[in-house]
């Protein structure tokens, strides 16, 4: 109980000190206080971080901050985002902004990539912005506000990035490496599942968030479509369990034409060693990625959570995820909930795929650490399936170590035991994660403001698409 509550107070009072102020107006929270290391980007305000602070705001009826945030990064959407005089596409939201401050006056500043290591693509923040805005929406009942002109171009702006005709057969998002938040390489280009399940997330926020008019009629239909689509190719492809992986270890190579069986020609030796043994009998998850003759075995915790909360995975599917998580609890859990991505990637496949990321190395950081801001979406996926037993579990072993530790941003090894070796103390989204959680546990209703039901219309279309 005293844990508990200290944890819950000090967690507010780290979570108000993050908080940034922009002409006396909050409008974000920094990712990381830590007294320590050198802040680098870590004073910005990065939009996949401020959801997870929107979300307890708004929780607690503080909806001022995530309304001013969402204004002042759309004024940013506009701004010029260039790189070597090349200028992304318009639409794009910026991985980050901080404020200046400059004898009185006081300005954003973006960054769209143009900075950040490695100069990767903040592809998640238009999709993260759009599933922000409706769940401010659902929270408040500020319609005006979506409907306000400026934000329907916004809206629309990014779904025209999003649904742009491109090279490519999937309905699902096309993306580089590092796009999302595993933000530098790690084999996670082209179509890996956390950018899908935003993508889903993403659409299923703009179809309700489009004002009535000729142009939000004819954006509804293509987001209909890709719904149904993405669900389909989604549920059907990217689906794993004891049953998928006994048809994929008989599968046939180098079939050709339209009735083909194994349709991405994946070779069943392909199929890691680990997972033969790995996988439960009952059980399952979607796949890391999904490519020709490439299966991404690995299982990644935010794409998997993210598509239960948004209802991509069918119902069956998400308890499957869930069993996973509760049989394979040392190897998910462990003593931090929960890991980014489980197995570590070892050896040449890790000096190929990160490129030799010393930040990366096997069971740390992206390749393997354990996430605490992971609790919050793990806690939602546990309500929204109705294990909250597994929830309970998970609080408690986080609740242990969070406070003491100073809220570090990762912990390292097979279960999670370490302190991350470059872990960021008082980081804002593991302070605000463990808020979530504990609000999600006192009052699940909260759920609603940011989660999906299945949508019978997707699915019967996605039935049709096939007959
Ligand atoms: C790191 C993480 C990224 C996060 C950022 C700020 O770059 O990889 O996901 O948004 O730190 O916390």
């Amino acid at each position: 109980m005293k844990i508990e509550s200290d944890s819950v107070a000090q967690a507010w009072k780290a979570l108000e000190e993050s908080i940034i102020y922009y002409y006396g107006h909050p409008v974000g929270t920094v990712a990381a206080r830590d007294p320590d290391v050198e802040a680098l980007n870590y004073n910005h305000c990065f939009v996949r971080d401020f959801v997870s602070s929107a979300l307890i705001f708004l929780m607690n009826g503080k909806p001022d901050i995530v309304r001013n945030f969402l204004v002042e990064t759309l004024s940013l959407q506009s701004a010029t985002k260039q790189m070597d005089c090349f200028n992304a596409g318009q639409g794009l939201m910026p991985a980050s902004f901080k404020v200046v401050s400059n004898y009185g006056d006081q300005y954003l500043t973006p960054d769209f990539g143009e900075h950040a290591i490695a100069r990767v693509t903040p592809v998640d923040s238009s999709l993260w912005w759009l599933i922000l805005l409706r769940t401010y929406v659902k929270a408040t009942g500020d319609f005006e506000l979506a409907h306000e002109p400026e934000f329907q171009k916004g809206i629309i702006l990014i779904l025209k990035l999003c649904l742009a005709d491109r090279f490519d057969m999937f309905p699902t998002m096309l993306v580089p490496d590092g796009s999302f938040m595993i933000d530098r390489r790690m084999g996670v280009y082209g179509h890996p599942l956390e950018i899908q399940a935003l993508f889903y997330g993403a659409l299923r926020s703009a179809r309700e968030l489009l004002a009535p008019s000729r142009q939000g009629e004819i954006y509804i239909q293509f987001i209909n479509q890709r719904l149904s689509t993405l669900n389909y190719h989604i549920r059907r492809y990217y689906w794993l369990d004891l049953k998928r992986l006994n048809e994929i270890y008989r599968y046939r190579g180098e079939e050709f034409g339209e009735t083909a069986v194994n349709k991405f020609n994946i070779y069943p030796d392909s199929i890691p060693d680990w997972l033969r043994e790995w996988m439960p009998e009952r059980g399952g998850y979607l796949a890391g990625n999904i490519g020709p003759s490439w299966m991404d075995f690995r299982f990644f915790a935010q794409g998997n959570l993210l598509a239960i909360v948004y209802s991509l995975a069918s119902f069956q599917e998400s308890q499957s995820i869930m069993d996973l998580i509760e049989k394979r609890w040392d190897n998910l859990i462990g003593n931090m909930p929960m890991k980014i991505c489980f197995p570590a990637v070892e050896g040449l496949e890790w000096r190929i795929l990160t490129g030799c990321d010393p930040k990366n190395v096997p069971w740390s950081y992206h390749n393997g650490g354990n996430w605490p801001v992971l609790l919050w979406p793990l806690i939602a996926s546990a309500q929204k399936t109705g294990r909250t037993e597994l929830a309970k579990q998970a609080i408690s072993i986080a609740e242990k170590r969070l406070l003491e530790d100073q809220w570090p941003e990762y912990y390292d090894g097979k279960n999670g035991r370490l302190i991350g070796k470059e872990a960021r103390k008082y980081q804002t989204w593991t302070i605000s994660g463990y808020l979530v959680a504990k609000e999600l546990m006192n009052n699940p209703d909260h759920l609603k403001i940011f989660s999906f039901d299945e949508d019978p219309e997707v699915l019967e279309e996605s039935c049709s698409q096939v007959s």
